[in-house]
């Protein structure tokens, strides 16, 4: 939890360092903004008027997930409902499977994509991104007693990772298509672990976590598969929206609330 929790500082630290004079405010905003902060809201044009839409897929703790009573929560809904705050919009949260909550965004049907979404040459390719606001590490699962050690025993293994992640490229990439197996979700992967379907799962470290936390008889390996960073995604082009989700970001990051919600959910210990 230790490493996690630094990892999260220093990507804030680094938000802070990239972000620069980038003001959604320059011409689109009338006086009445002027004495407010970046991040103005009043010419912000979104999906659905009035509110923040956000595709996410719900089944990636601890940075979105649902709750037993059916509502959203984790690290980027808090995040997001901050950023709505700041923008003078409603957080509307549309969750769906992860390939399609990052076509969500592409396509314009939502205004962003907050998923734990890795930034990838091929998705900024057709999305842009925000300032990065937290570091993620692709981790391997395996059962207790496997002979797996290192990413380098993967060869030759089967993989489960959720659809469209980096999970699943860099595997493919790396042992071959035939050599991974995709699943809706984390868990269903975990769960093909358990039952003996897949040998070991490559997935995001935080969720790595909790998975394992709830199903005894597994562990993660010591070596991470990969370092990354996550950010917002954003249809290409939409630099208003762009900038004025990396303003909120900014002054979320300087006022201490990204790093209290990153609290919230991780335990520093
Ligand atoms: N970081 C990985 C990626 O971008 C996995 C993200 C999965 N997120 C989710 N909410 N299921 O590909």
């Amino acid at each position: 939890m230790k490493k996690i929790t630094a990892l999260m500082l220093s990507s804030a630290m680094m938000l802070s360092l990239a972000a620069c004079g980038g003001s959604a405010s320059t011409d689109a905003v009338s006086s009445e903004a002027v004495s407010t902060a970046e991040a103005a809201p009043a010419a912000l044009t979104t999906v659905n008027a009035g509110k923040l839409t956000m595709s996410t897929n719900a089944a990636f703790p601890p940075y979105e997930m649902t709750t037993d009573s059916g509502e959203f929560e984790g690290i980027d809904i808090d995040v997001a409902a901050a950023i709505a705050e700041k923008l003078g919009l409603e957080l509307q949260v549309d969750d769906m499977d992860f390939d399609a909550a990052l076509l969500a965004a592409q396509n314009g049907k939502s205004d962003m994509v907050m998923a734990g979404v890795t930034v990838t040459d091929e998705r900024l390719k057709v999305m842009d991104f925000s300032d990065t606001y937290a570091e993620g590490i692709q981790s391997i699962i395996v059962k207790e007693d496997s002979t797996i050690a290192s990413p380098d025993d993967l060869a030759d293994k089967m993989i489960g990772t959720q659809r469209g992640t980096t999970g699943y490229i860099y595997c493919s990439d790396d042992f071959g298509d035939d050599h991974v197996t995709p699943y809706d979700d984390g868990l269903t992967a975990v769960q093909a672990l358990n039952n003996g379907q897949v040998d070991a799962v490559v997935i995001d470290n935080a969720p790595a976590k909790e998975f394992v936390e709830a199903n005894p008889g597994l562990k993660i390996l010591d070596t991470a598969y990969a370092q990354e960073d996550y950010a917002i995604g954003v249809a290409k082009g939409n630099t208003q929206l762009l900038d004025a989700i990396n303003g909120a970001l900014e002054e979320l990051e300087a006022d201490g609330t990204l790093q209290a919600i990153v609290d919230k959910y991780i335990n520093a210990e």
